[in-house]
């Protein structure tokens, strides 16, 4: 069985079944949790491994997956939360590289070649594509991000934002962000 996702309940697709699939997995793993340091570290860990091992992303391997928390000692700054994958820069304002954009502008973004994004914040060296959707509360705050980065161009699309959309939004209602 799979949960329905607004936007993303096209069963046949093979990307939008991948993600009903993981918004129960996610369900189960934020149940009774609400430690926003758990939850997200908890769902870096998921939907790094998931990603790895399936062969819906046709041969583009995720290299990066986590989370930048509101810095709550400095008013527009994100800082490095849990992740998968390589060391990563620590801070980023909001407005700065791709994660700062999305904070900033409150809306994802699907960067398709990070090299001709103005302002990339190269951490991986390997990263090529990457997608960054806002955590934003029922009041409109930006909360933090989730990252993804990929090693190859082009490896996200409107499956990949709608489906972490939904993820995102699942991990603010359940935690005390
Ligand atoms: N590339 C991001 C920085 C974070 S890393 O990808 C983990 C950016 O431009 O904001």
């Amino acid at each position: 069985m799979s949960s329905f996702i607004p936007g993303l309940n096209d069963t046949l697709n093979p990307k939008a079944k991948f993600y009903a699939d993981l918004a129960m997995q996610c369900t189960g793993l934020l149940q009774g949790q609400r430690n926003p340091v758990t939850n997200t570290a908890n769902i870096s860990s998921l939907v790094y491994h998931a990603m790895q091992e399936t062969p819906v992303r046709e041969g583009k391997p995720v290299n990066w997956a986590g989370f930048y928390l509101r810095n709550a000692s400095k008013p527009n700054s994100l800082l490095l939360g849990p992740f998968q994958g390589k060391p990563a820069c620590t801070e980023i304002e909001f407005g700065k590289g791709v994660c700062g954009t999305a904070a900033s502008d409150g809306k994802c973004m699907v960067v398709k070649n990070v090299h001709e994004f103005p302002g990339h914040i190269a951490c991986d060296a390997a990263s090529k594509s990457e997608i960054v959707v806002p955590l934003r509360a029922a009041d409109g705050k930006i909360l933090g991000v989730f990252d993804i980065d990929s090693s190859e161009v082009d490896a996200f699309d409107d499956y990949d934002r709608i489906g972490l959309e939904a993820i995102a939004n699942m991990i603010v209602e359940a935690s005390d962000l």
